[in-house]
């Protein structure tokens, strides 16, 4: 194993209305904290960006994993559907497939009614496939979030976000980080600067630290899975999917 097998590629979603944002600064922020440590390279998607169907609640992804399976057996992890297992044509596809490629995601998005923007959560809904078949497992995540006011929300946003990343596999390792755009949190704009979030000393620290959170633990990640490859050693992960439940 080489220093240069255990680069990692961190992907950062960011999803507001909001281009340019003080949401979208933060997590600029995380991943310039992450390049700067010369271990990973980074790319920020912005949800604005890609246009997203809502899920239609069509199962197909569910039925192609589980045809699978029957064929397979279900201890096969991940279930090796095709790379987009969707039956919508919008740009999931090209989210799916970053996705796919990251050994780590920073999940952004500011607290909406205490918590996540509908935006993000069609984004997550349109992820069912990677429920059910493990295909980022073995990669990890944290979120983000940016507020108006201090404990407006922020914890039950940082809550769903981080649950939505275990749902879809993957391991979560860190509780995140939030900041505030407004005077200490107190509502008051700061109208001398754009990102208003900067002057949050403690929400930018901790953002830091997730951002080294979430790069240190996709090293290790990347070099167990090395380190098992090298000594001929296959983790028996399998799927928590019962057999005798599956209709059809
Ligand atoms: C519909 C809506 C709901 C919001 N709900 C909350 C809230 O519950 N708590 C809070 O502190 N801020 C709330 N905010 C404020 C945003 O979180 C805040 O303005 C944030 O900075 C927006 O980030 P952005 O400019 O990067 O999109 C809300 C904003 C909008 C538009």
């Amino acid at each position: 194993m080489k220093p240069d097998d255990l680069k990692v590629k961190i992907l950062g979603i960011v999803g507001t209305p909001i281009k340019d944002g003080n949401c979208q600064y933060f997590l600029e922020q995380a991943l310039e904290a992450i390049e700067a440590g010369g271990t990973a390279t980074t790319e920020l998607v912005h949800l604005e960006d890609y246009r997203i169907e809502y899920c239609a609640g069509c199962e197909g992804c569910l039925r192609r994993v589980h045809k699978l399976q029957k064929e397979l057996g279900y201890d096969t992890v991940p279930v090796p559907v095709k790379d987009y297992n969707c039956g919508i044509r919008d740009d999931m596809e090209v989210l799916h497939k970053k996705m796919l490629e990251a050994d780590g995601i920073l999940l952004a998005a500011p607290v909406y009614i205490a918590s996540m923007p509908g935006q993000v959560k069609t984004f997550i809904d349109r992820c069912r496939t990677f429920v059910h078949d493990f295909r980022l497992r073995g990669k990890v995540g944290a979120p983000l979030t940016v507020a108006f006011y201090r404990n407006a929300g922020e914890d039950t946003t940082l809550q769903a976000m981080s649950l939505s990343l275990l749902a879809l596999g993957l391991s979560v390792v860190s509780f995140g980080a939030s900041a505030v755009t407004t005077k200490e949190g107190l509502g008051i704009p700061i109208r001398e600067t754009r990102f208003a979030v900067k002057h949050d000393m403690v929400g930018m620290t901790l953002m830091r630290a997730a951002a080294g959170q979430v790069v240190e633990a996709a090293i290790q990640m990347k070099a167990g899975k090395l380190a098992l490859e090298e000594a001929g050693v296959q983790v028996q992960s399998g799927s928590w999917t019962i057999a005798p439940t599956i209709p059809g």
